[in-house]
C-alpha cells in the first residue's frame, strides 16, 4: 500500500467511527419523555363525587382510576376530556337525552333520574376529573352518532 493510500484508509476508517459514534450518543442519549395518557383534575366535589361513586357500586360495571370493570360499560377513565359539562348535565338528569334505551334510565344500572340533585352534582363533578391526552386509548374518538 502507498503512504498515500494508508493515509487515505485511516482518515476514512476515523471518520466512520466518529459517525457511528455521534449517531450511537444521539440516540441512546435521547429519552423519550414519559407520556402521562390519562389523568385527573381533582376538586373537592369531585373527591365527594367519587365517594358516591363507590357507594353505588359503579365500578361493577365502569372502569375508571384504572380499576373496575372493563367490558359491561365504557371506560369512564377519560369522561371529562370526552364529554362536556353540557353533555354530563343532560346525561345526568335524563340519559335518554343522548342514548336510547340507555341502561341508565330504568335498566340494569342505577337510574339516574332519580338521584338526588346534589349527589347528580358531585357525580358530575368527578366524572370532569377524569381526563385524558392524546395517545390515550380514552381519549375521544370520531362520535359514533351520539
Ligand atoms: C349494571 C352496569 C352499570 C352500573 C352499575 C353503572 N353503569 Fe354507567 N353505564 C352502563 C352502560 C351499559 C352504559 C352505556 C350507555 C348507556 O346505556 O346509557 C353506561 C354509561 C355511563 C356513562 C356515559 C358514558 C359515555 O361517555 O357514554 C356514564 C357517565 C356512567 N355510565 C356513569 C355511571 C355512574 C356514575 C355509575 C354509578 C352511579 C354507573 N355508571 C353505574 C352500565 C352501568
Amino acid at each position: 500500500m502507498k503512504k498515500g493510500e494508508r493515509i487515505f484508509f485511516i482518515v476514512t476508517g476515523v471518520l466512520a467511527v466518529l459517525a457511528t459514534a455521534s449517531t450511537l450518543w444521539r440516540t441512546l442519549g435521547r429519552e423519550e419523555p414519559r407520556q402521562i395518557k390519562d389523568y385527573y383534575e381533582w376538586s373537592d366535589a369531585a373527591i365527594r363525587g367519587y365517594e358516591i361513586y363507590k357507594q353505588m357500586g359503579c365500578k361493577n360495571c365502569h372502569k375508571a382510576l384504572r380499576m373496575g370493570e372493563s367490558g359491561v360499560a365504557p371506560v369512564l377513565d377519560g369522561e371529562g376530556t370526552r364529554r362536556n359539562k353540557d353533555w354530563l348535565t343532560d346525561y345526568f338528569h335524563n340519559p335518554l337525552t343522548w342514548v336510547t334505551d340507555s341502561a341508565h334510565a330504568g335498566g340494569m344500572a342505577p337510574d339516574f333520574r332519580e338521584l338526588e340533585e346534589k349527589d347528580r352534582e358531585l357525580l358530575i363533578e368527578f366524572m370532569r376529573a377524569l381526563k385524558s391526552n392524546p395517545g390515550s386509548s380514552n381519549y375521544p374518538r370520531p362520535p359514533e352518532g351520539r
